[in-house]
């Protein structure tokens, strides 16, 4: 059963001394503090057969981000004026071969996210496609394992797994993960991917300026729209006594560091502590739905990250008795982005499909395409959303990639297009006349859901 009860104050796993810092054990094993904060935030303390800084010093190098994972350090530019539809799909259904931007897009997943040079790991493959001063969203296809170790220094990290699953191995145990999954890796937790056979596909949002905070709401509390108790952290230990070459590639900003380390680095005995890696499975997460009124997408936020909020729209009830399509709307502080994970996507109108990317920049008016508005005013109600996608919206101001406009589609803008020319919307001359007299009707009107007067 995959189910893990901390029965005791902190969690811990494996052979740990009866409190940090403190015990005969510690002077038989080596003690290493993972802390944010300083020294007054979370931690975990983990336990090793050897020292953790046993590298060798001969083979530490720095390394330009640009040379490493070229598309990770993809130049950012200045966002705003025209909203952007992304490709970043692996062999979904889009664009025409013959329009503009499929020149952009070889089809290859490795090729399009920028790694054809070589093996395509998690990492070395990722791309950046939006970010401010704070947060990034980046995208990657791996198309094999890692063969070294990973650290992010200057982040945490929240993958989405679009496509794929695999192992994500940590220094505090292993991970399984699978399609729809929530991955969180803490800055600084050494870990590797180690991803099944099949296509991959993961959109990750960094989180520079502190971890991602679970949200809540004040008034509706902890259980939605999920509970702490679908996080699903590591609860077992491989522990690793090996010799060999172990290499591990930290990152921090543009410098990525490769070191060496004459054992494995995964040789811990045991662990305690509230600094931890966690998967949450997006069919756990259960959305606020409203009969009466249409939930804005801030209602949906499962994670708040400095500068960036991350919303789930999953499978719920479709309003009853009010607008089920997003309204008109400009946000006036957040560069909004809408990776689509699954479904029908209402407010696509058709335009969008799974692991495309749309990024509708601070200020500029968007809302639901006209197919959907259509029926909407017909009165039509398809009595459940069937959809999933996952929303980052990022604090103004926010940069699109050189990569990121390298897969945007040149007919975006035309997707509200029947907005100038389906005579529903166009200009009428009788029109004022005509709300003014439904206005009359409907203006003071309630909806039927309404307690009766
Ligand atoms: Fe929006």
């Amino acid at each position: 059963m995959d189910k893990y009860e901390y029965w005791s104050g902190l969690p811990e796993v494996g052979i740990v001394p009866r409190a940090p810092h403190a015990g005969p054990l510690l002077r038989h094993v080596y003690e290493q503090e993972h802390g944010r904060g300083g020294f007054a935030g979370k931690v975990t303390h983990t336990y090793h057969l050897y020292p953790p800084n046993n590298w060798l010093a001969d083979e530490t190098r720095a390394l330009d981000l640009a040379a490493w994972a070229p598309a990770w350090d993809s130049p950012l530019r200045p966002l705003g004026g025209t909203h952007h539809a992304l490709s970043v799909d692996v062999g979904g259904p889009d664009m025409a071969p013959d329009s503009p931007g499929a020149r952009k897009r070889p089809g290859a997943a490795g090729a399009l996210l920028g790694h054809a040079d070589h093996d395509g790991d998690v990492y070395r493959g990722m791309a950046r496609l939006i970010a401010n001063a704070t947060a990034a969203m980046n995208v990657t296809a791996p198309r094999g394992p890692m063969d070294y170790f990973f650290e992010n220094h200057g982040a945490t990290m929240v993958f989405f797994i679009h496509q794929g699953g695999g192992t994500l191995d940590t220094l505090l145990g292993p991970l399984e993960y699978r399609k729809g999954d929530f991955l969180v890796i803490p800055k600084g937790i050494t870990h590797r991917f180690d991803p099944a056979a099949g296509p991959q596909h993961y959109w990750m949002y960094e989180s520079g300026a502190g971890d991602p905070q679970k949200a809540e709401s004040p008034s509706t509390g902890r259980f939605i729209t999920h509970s702490e108790s679908d996080y699903r952290f590591p609860r077992s230990l491989e522990t690793r006594n090996e010799a060999g070459r172990f290499e591990i590639f930290s990152k921090v900003g543009a410098t990525v560091t490769r070191r060496v380390h004459p054992t494995h680095p995964f040789d811990v005995i045991g662990w305690r502590g509230d600094y931890l890696p966690y998967r949450l499975a997006v069919e756990d997460v259960r959305p606020l739905s409203a009969d009466r009124s249409h939930v804005p997408p801030s209602g949906h936020t499962v994670f708040t990250l400095p500068g960036c909020y991350l919303c789930v729209f999953t499978v719920r009830s479709v309003e009853k008795d009010a607008m089920w399509l997003p309204f008109f709307h400009r946000n006036l502080d957040y560069c909004e982005t809408l990776a689509y994970h699954w479904g029908d996507f209402f407010s696509g109108g058709g335009v969008v499909g799974p692991g495309m990317v749309t990024v509708h920049p601070v200020g500029l008016p968007h809302g639901p395409k006209p197919a959907a508005l259509r029926k909407f005013m017909d009165g039509a109600n398809p009595g459940v959303h069937h959809e999933v996608a996952v929303m980052a919206d990022f604090a103004n101001p926010a940069m699109i990639s050189d990569h990121a406009l390298g897969l945007s589609r040149p007919d975006y803008m035309a997707a509200w297009s029947a907005y100038t020319t389906d005579s529903r919307f166009t200009f009428d001359p009788n029109r004022l006349a005509d709300v003014r007299a439904l206005g009359e009707r409907l203006g003071d009107a309630r909806d039927s859901l309404a307690p009766p007067d």
